[in-house]
């Protein structure tokens, strides 16, 4: 039995499979903990099951010199500093595959509200700004025969590519050694799909937004970090961009006051790629598969560091 710290609940029965094998602690709170209040928890800890919204630096690690693994319930890994685990010896699961559906799904719900423009058209019926049907109300972008260029041309984003097929899109990919200028010339939707490291950070930045095409839509469900968002307002209110869907922002959430929130066509949703009863139960499962694994001494079943290229 060893000691595992939870920073949040999660849905399914994972946990009570987590809790007949080791001593469970969870975190009470429906917000993270502090940094200082997860530095205490972990303290005493030889097993971490944390959140995307949990920093975990070398900082941490040092406060804790019993952790023995530690399972983050995300696909992504960039809250965790995976150098400092790696120097230490702590492997780090992830939740690959389970969430590939419900992300893509809101790849393309993002793709669709904003194509049509679900956002001012739904405003308008709520302030009574619609007052008839009219021929030229609300024009958007007609998928058949539109370009998507899918950025990460991993899991997350060949199934987004799936969907907008079968809506008729002719879809490209750019992954990490494609020439992105050039292929975001050439594109009416851009959705983005890669990890956030140093190389991608402000990936889509103003010389990107640029480059796209006039009237073009960005799509994030990956992390807020890949986009400059103060370029991406500017571009939404100068009206170079169409519009933009964003599961992510950087930070999270955005402040209520944020000048983004302003731009025109743009639908922002609270980091919920993953919210599916199915999706969340599963990467509870996951997440728990990992720590079981390396808390008795066996590799982890989904590792954090076996990312493929262009993976998630
Ligand atoms: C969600 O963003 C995840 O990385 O699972
Ligand atoms: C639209 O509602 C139509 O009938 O064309």
């Amino acid at each position: 039995m060893a000691l595992v710290v939870v920073t949040r609940a999660v849905p399914g029965d994972a946990l009570e499979r987590l809790a007949r094998a080791h001593d469970v602690k969870l975190w009470p709170g429906d917000e993270p903990p502090s940094a200082d209040e997860l530095r205490e928890l972990v303290l005493p800890a030889a097993g971490l099951l944390c959140m995307l919204t949990d920093r975990v630096d070398a900082g941490l690690l040092d406060a804790a010199p019993g952790l023995r693994a530690i399972a983050n319930y995300a696909i992504g890994s960039d809250n965790i500093d995976l150098a400092a685990t790696a120097a230490r010896g702590i492997p780090v699961g992830v939740t690959p595959d389970v969430l590939t559906d419900a992300t893509a799904d809101v790849a393309m719900a993002l793709l669709l509200a904003v194509a049509r423009r679900l956002p001012q058209a739904s405003a308008a019926v709520r302030s009574g700004g619609w007052r008839t049907w009219s021929p030229t109300g609300w024009l958007g972008l007609e998928l058949r025969g539109a370009r998507l260029l899918v950025v990460g041309p991993g899991r997350i984003g060949r199934a987004t590519a799936d969907r907008a097929a079968a809506f008729g899109m002719e879809v490209a990919f750019a992954g990490r050694d494609d020439d992105l200028p050039s292929l975001l010339a050439h594109a009416d939707v851009v959705s983005l799909h890669a990890p956030l490291t140093p190389q991608t950070h402000h990936l889509i930045d103003a010389g990107a937004i640029a480059a796209m095409k006039p009237g073009a839509i960005l799509v994030n469900t990956a992390r807020g970090g890949l986009v400059d968002q103060v370029a991406l307002r500017r571009a939404l209110v100068d009206g170079h961009l169409g519009g933009a869907g964003l599961d992510v922002t950087d930070p999270e959430p955005l402040a209520p006051d944020d000048p983004l929130l302003e731009a025109p066509n743009l639908l922002v949703l609270p980091h919920i790629g993953s919210a599916t009863h199915t999706a969340r139960r599963a990467m509870a499962d996951l997440s728990v598969d990992n720590l079981l694994a390396a808390l008795d001494g066996r590799p982890m079943p989904h590792p954090a560091a076996t990312r493929a290229r262009g993976e998630p």
